[in-house]
């Protein structure tokens, strides 16, 4: 039988394998994407870095693009609703090291779909076909492009803004196979991204709700190439080399909690090499929910760790936890 992991090629690129971290502002930062490499991932997505802002040459921006010669295959996503200034950002990020450009039409965030980029862009189909153009003119490395389903439950998108972005240089499409209006909540619409699937050539890569072996396997059965994990990686960076293991019927070795926590406490660490102390820590702090859960004791750990203000803080409430 042929096995479902395997290398995923996007253009000119080889991903090592089709399971993909997904793009998550606030969460997949440089210290995260390396822990997700580690734990399996074929392809890290960073944050959306907003286009308009390294326009203007944003500090907070510019670092955002920032790659450690470790993270690769790296893929730097970006957002706005204007070709050039897309353009120009496709530029800086390949600059900086991207294997691959993606660029964000699924963002429902208000914030973002105010300055006419995410979603909303799928109001309109012909902008996203200029966008894809002048990013695909201005750089050499792949393009791809995040997209949702549709924008609400009554109109299926998908395979027309996929086709569109295919015949305007497109080297493949993730489809966040959710509306809009879910936001991130509900089950994904599998029969709407295997229509998309059909609809192109290049590769499909699914996304929404993956969080083991049996959600992946149902999007590879759409006819995806490859599979997006967003939060059913935070808190299990391994879940990757899990479910590749599953599908390829050998028996996956899911982490021990202790295993787990001594993870979390490394990647606070590294937060805090990366940010400094401050900002390391209340970062790590954005993600304890999805780190300590499921065993017993656990909600009082996580009210001691929201309060914790310095690293040695923090590894003191852990270390009772590792063994
Ligand atoms: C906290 C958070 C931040 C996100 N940020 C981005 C982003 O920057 N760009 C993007 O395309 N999608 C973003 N997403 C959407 C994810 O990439 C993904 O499409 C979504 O979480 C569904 O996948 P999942 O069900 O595996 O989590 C974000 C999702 C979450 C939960």
């Amino acid at each position: 039988m042929e096995t479902l992991i395997k290398p995923l090629k996007i253009g000119s690129f080889i991903c090592p394998s089709n399971l993909i971290l997904a793009p998550m502002a606030g969460i997949t930062d440089s210290p995260f994407r390396l822990l997700c490499l580690r734990g399996g991932a074929g392809l890290v997505c960073a944050e959306m870095v907003s286009a308009n802002a390294l326009k203007f040459s944003s500090k907070k921006s510019f670092k955002m693009l920032s790659i450690n010669p470790k993270e690769h295959p790296l893929s730097m996503q970006v957002f706005g609703g204007d070709p050039q200034t897309i353009a120009l950002a496709a530029r800086l990020a390949e600059k900086e090291g991207a294997d691959i450009i993606d660029i964000n039409a699924g963002c429902p965030a208000k914030k973002v779909n105010k300055s006419g980029a995410g979603c909303v862009l799928m109001k309109d189909p012909a902008k996203i076909g200029e966008i894809v153009a002048a990013a695909r003119k201005s750089v050499k490395i792949p393009i791809t492009l995040k997209t949702r389903i549709s924008l609400n439950k009554a109109e299926i998108l998908s395979p027309l803004i996929a086709k569109i972005a295919q015949d305007n240089g497109a080297d493949a499409i993730t489809i966040h196979a959710r509306a809009a209006v879910d936001m991130h909540s509900g089950e994904p619409n599998l029969k709407a991204l295997e229509e998309t699937c059909k609809a192109v050539n290049i590769p499909v890569i699914g996304n929404g709700g993956i969080t083991d072996a049996k959600s992946a396997k149902a999007m590879f059965n759409c006819g995806c190439q490859g599979i997006m994990i967003g939060r059913g990686a935070v808190g299990n960076p391994f879940i990757f080399s899990e479910i590749a293991a599953t599908l390829n019927g050998l028996e996956p070795k899911p982490l021990s909690l202790s295993e787990k926590i001594k993870i979390f406490k490394e990647l606070i660490e590294e937060n805090v090499k990366f940010y400094g102390e401050s900002t390391g820590v209340s970062r790590s702090k954005k993600t304890v929910g999805y780190w300590l859960k499921d065993f017993e004791g656990s909600s009082a750990v996580r009210s001691q760790l929201v309060l914790a203000q310095t690293l040695s803080e923090v590894e003191k409430i852990l270390a009772p936890l590792i063994k």
